[in-house]
């Protein structure tokens, strides 16, 4: 029998756990500072609404009604076999983030474990010079980045229930306890309500068609969408699933988490005079000299809080990593009839040598380039902005115009007793609005909008 989520909770936590991760924690917050605070919250949630939730329930929809891999999923719902490429497609794009998404969860450990070890903060020129000293080193961040993939393998390997479901069910409430922690100790440093002003005070000199594109694309990447994450987790949902309202629960778990972490980073920054500035430097540099300073008269907190924060990231980075992973071992094991053992040994060393390539090109070998970048910004571009966008709009497509209408009516309606009056509004958002949207971040990236 295939394994499946024992109970409601455990599948939308182990979802949510997918969906809330590095994404939430550190790239939705510098995200919202750069684009309008709260401007771009509202723009954001508009999304999630109209595109994110449409998005995830047209995955849950081909995921569950499979109850396979996304491979043979994508071939289920129509007569055309073609489809299957767009499954295969995401399984290769999660396998590609897996590696390089390892990379900086490898860093967050290192991080966590730095932070046990004693304070990593000081002045911004030390802890910038202890992040280059790390990142460049040959061996410590590939050791970390592939540490990261064996913990990810060694819950994949329990299987669903036992593995990802029990270990979700445990960490996202732990996690979002840290959470809520680490808000209140920032929003009560002195001269903090600057940070939260900041955050949620609507400035919409600043929206301009870019601002809508990038919270578009977040939204995207927030919720997993396009990578048959979603698809693969819904195969094993049971008949009973509501799934319009498993994916409300899912995109409302997300954005809180993304807005508190908001509400965590900036009134600790700005308490300290510090402007939170963006990409890696964001949490490995900037915050450790925040968490120095903020917490200067009191160090016993500063070391606690910096741990916490650390073990947050860890943790988010790691109920995503196994999502990613799920995709791939769930392929190999039901498409190449492995075990499920075997299978995620292949998709772990197959994520080793992305990580091995990412870490490398970011620090011991700056030489290691494609087309003038890094191979991790490579792998981050490639995934982000092409496959990301390409799977979700292609998925859209499918369910809306190639997919057979009865068959998407009955999963929708779980067989025409729920959700029966939403399904119109949602056949025309997978029609007509998600395609749009999505094909417009697409032609912005190129320049051609
Ligand atoms: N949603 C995750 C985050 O916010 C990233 C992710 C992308 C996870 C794709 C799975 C698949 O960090």
């Amino acid at each position: 029998m295939r394994d499946s989520f024992g109970s409601k909770i455990g599948l939308v936590l182990a979802t949510a756990g997918s969906a809330v991760g590095l994404g939430n924690v550190w790239r939705f917050p510098f995200m919202a500072g750069q684009n309008g605070g709260a401007a771009f919250i509202i723009i954001y949630i508009f999304f999630i609404v109209i595109l994110g939730v449409p998005g995830m329930v047209s995955e849950f929809i081909v995921g569950r009604h499979a109850g396979t891999n996304a491979a043979r999923a994508y071939s289920r719902l129509s007569t055309g076999r073609q489809w299957k490429h767009v499954g295969v497609m995401g399984i290769v794009t999660s396998t590609i983030i897996l590696g390089f998404y390892a990379v900086v969860a490898g860093w967050c450990l290192n991080y966590l474990f730095v932070s046990i070890g004693g304070d990593i903060g000081g002045d911004a020129s030390s802890v910038r010079q202890y992040f280059v000293q790390f990142s460049s080193s040959p061996v410590s961040p590939v050791l970390w980045g592939l540490t990261f993939i064996v913990l990810t393998h060694l819950v994949i390997v329990r299987g669903i229930r036992s593995g990802i479901e029990k270990f979700s069910k445990l960490m996202m409430p732990t996690m979002f306890v840290l959470l809520i922690v680490l808000v209140v100790a920032s929003c009560m440093l002195p001269g903090s309500m600057k940070g939260v002003t900041f955050l949620l005070n609507p400035n919409f000199s600043k929206v301009d068609g870019h601002v809508f594109l990038a919270a578009l694309g977040q939204a995207f990447f927030s919720l997993s969408l396009g990578t048959a994450c979603l698809c693969t987790y819904s195969s094993y949902f049971s008949r009973s699933t509501n799934l319009v309202r498993s994916a409300v629960q899912i995109a409302f778990i997300d954005t809180l988490v993304a807005i508190l972490a908001g509400l965590m980073i900036f009134p600790a920054a700005f308490s300290v005079g510090i402007n939170p500035d963006s990409g890696p430097s964001l949490i490995f540099i900037t915050l450790p000299c925040v968490f120095h300073e903020a917490f200067a008269g009191m160090p016993v907190l500063g070391y606690v809080t910096s741990i916490l924060f650390y073990a947050l990231l860890s943790l988010a980075a790691l109920t995503s990593t196994i999502s990613m992973h799920e995709i791939g071992t769930a392929f190999f094991h039901e498409e190449l009839n492995k075990s499920r053992k075997t299978a995620a040994c292949y998709v772990s060393a197959l994520a080793a040598v992305i990580c091995i390539v990412s870490s490398f090109s970011v620090g011991y070998m700056p030489g290691l380039q494609l087309f003038g970048m890094s191979m991790m910004d490579c792998f981050d571009k490639l995934t982000a902005q092409l496959l990301l966008p390409l799977g979700g709009f292609l998925t859209c497509i499918y369910i809306g115009w190639f997919a057979s209408f009865p068959r998407v009516y009955e999963e929708f309606t779980n067989d025409s007793t729920v959700n029966r009056s939403l399904f119109r509004v949602y056949l025309f958002l997978v029609r007509y609005v998600c395609p749009t949207f999505i094909l417009a971040i697409f032609l912005d990236q190129f320049g051609l909008l």
